[in-house]
């Protein structure tokens, strides 16, 4: 009875991804009620600076509009319905963009497109740019929540570009060309590139060798190009933030065809931990594509109160210079320890500079190289070790063994407690693999023992060091 998008299964909801989200919520971890409960490491929020909106909102109690000392009253903005969006806003925003780019480049506000997040302003911008059954190119790994916002309403098509742990997960040109070809081989018009920079889930920054082959790539193909720059406000480290907008800005590239086709998305739900507010937008050259973006809007807004409050706290410009000094300190640390408390269990990260999270490199704890080791796994460490992580394979990624792990939606606390339950399953795995090995080489087949994998002997050697303090990585990576 229902309609064909209503039951088509492109929404992605069953993918492991969300699946985990719904373990979680059965038995989320509390530290008093449930201290047994799943920890939740599969949800990029960022929550590490939230005291310093707090104390904002503290200090500026007129902000809401709801008191008679708001310079805007209640009835003005309860009233107010241009889906244009309040300008007070919109200027807010496009300097804080400017701000985090280290202003070197400008944003005009008549460019800007406010959408009720990130999610609203990608398949808005699908809709704009792509009939059904059109393809846009996508790096894998890739957000598994683009399943849902780019293909499922719009019946767009992703093709991915295929990236490898071999080079750090870069885009390459014959990545891009045979992701192109694949799309031609399956009767798919492409009609753009969408990156994600930084990227989540790899947690790194796009270089200028890569922004400016997607800026060649897309002149030749006369494609368009989205930039998912979410995280651009969570660089923590070097090499910094390059936006795609300060590669067009300084090969002189704005004002023409080329720059035309290049959209900037962006939401305040990172850089501000803020996703309940629904602030999103798109920046775009095109003035068609502004209008119509504009046009679509009507169907995700953000409500005028948010924009009134936003407005206040982006235009207070000694609180956003600290906030985004703070929550980048913040990240970094956190990341560290993140880092180092995996590498002492033995397990390395993909060396990140960005995001909410590390791509951690698991293929060491497989039981197989394949998906189904690497499902099993997931599996394990979902209900047995009690973290809920996010497999590599629901981001898309073509290598079994990775795993999105966040790192920003919890305390130090719990990220202690949660690396020292999964420094215990990784004993657990090391002892129940030596005694395999073991009884392997005491049966005399000492030829099936050589052939054991290299991480085996790795994995036992790093645990007895450890004992010692030394920190050695169990992975023996082919990259
Ligand atoms: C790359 C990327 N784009 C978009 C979104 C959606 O963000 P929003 O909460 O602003 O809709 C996310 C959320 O995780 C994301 O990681």
């Amino acid at each position: 009875m229902l309609s064909t998008m209503a039951t088509c299964n492109s929404h992605g909801q069953d993918s492991s991804y969300f699946l985990g989200w719904e373990e979680y919520e059965k038995n989320p971890y509390h530290e008093l009620d449930n201290p047994n409960g799943i920890i939740q490491m599969g949800l990029a929020e960022n929550q590490l600076s939230f005291d310093l909106l707090e104390s904002w909102i503290e200090n500026n109690p007129n902000s809401s509009g709801f008191t008679a000392e708001s310079s805007c009253s209640f009835k003005e903005i309860a009233l107010f319905q241009d889906y244009h969006g309040l300008p007070a806003f919109k200027n807010a925003l496009v300097d804080f963009m400017s701000e985090i780019r280290e202003n070197k480049v400008v944003f005009n506000p008549k460019n800007l497109v406010l959408t009720a997040g990130a999610t609203s302003a990608n398949e808005t911008l699908m809709f704009c740019l792509a009939d059904p059954g059109d393809a846009f190119l996508l790096p894998t790994p890739y957000y598994p929540g683009f399943d849902r916002d780019l293909k499922w309403r719009t019946g767009a098509e992703i093709v991915p570009i295929h990236c490898s742990s071999s080079n750090g997960f870069r885009i390459t040109k014959s990545a891009l060309e045979d992701a192109y070809q694949e799309a031609q081989k399956k009767n798919l018009k492409v009609k753009g590139v969408l990156v994600t920079n930084p990227s989540n889930p790899l947690g790194t920054s796009l270089s200028l060798n890569e922004l400016n082959l997607l800026v060649n790539f897309i002149t030749s193909k006369n494609l368009h190009l989205i930039s998912d720059e979410i995280y651009s406000g969570t660089v923590f480290s070097s090499p910094g933030f390059i936006s795609i907008m300060e590669v067009l800005k300084n090969i002189d590239l704005v004002n023409t065809d080329v720059g035309k086709h290049v959209h900037v998305v962006y939401s305040l739900s990172k850089d501000l931990g803020l996703p309940g507010f629904r602030i999103g937008a798109i920046y775009s050259n095109d003035d068609a594509v502004v209008s119509a973006a504009t046009k679509m809007s009507s169907f995700g807004l953000i409500s005028s109160q948010t924009q009134y409050l936003l407005s206040q706290i982006l235009s207070d410009k000694k609180f956003t210079k600290h906030y985004l000094t703070e929550n980048r300190r913040r990240l970094k640390q956190r990341h560290e320890m993140l880092e180092k408390a995996l590498l002492k269990t033995g397990v390395r990260c993909l060396k990140g500079n960005a995001g909410l999270f590390s791509w951690v490199d698991m293929r060491c704890l497989l039981s197989e190289q394949t998906f189904e080791g690497e499902m099993e796994l997931w599996k394990k460490i979902v209900y047995e070790v009690g973290l809920n992580i996010s497999p590599g394979s629901s981001c898309h990624c073509d290598e079994p063994g990775w795993f999105r792990v966040c790192f920003a939606n919890m305390s130090k606390e719990t990220l202690t407690l949660a690396m020292q339950r999964l420094s215990s399953f990784v004993d657990s795995t090391v002892k129940k693999t030596n005694r395999r090995h073991n009884k392997l080489a005491v049966g005399g087949n000492s030829r099936k023992s050589k052939s054991l994998p290299k991480w085996v002997f790795s994995l036992s050697f790093t645990t007895r060091n450890r004992k010692v303090g030394e920190e050695r990585s169990l992975v023996e990576t082919d990259d």
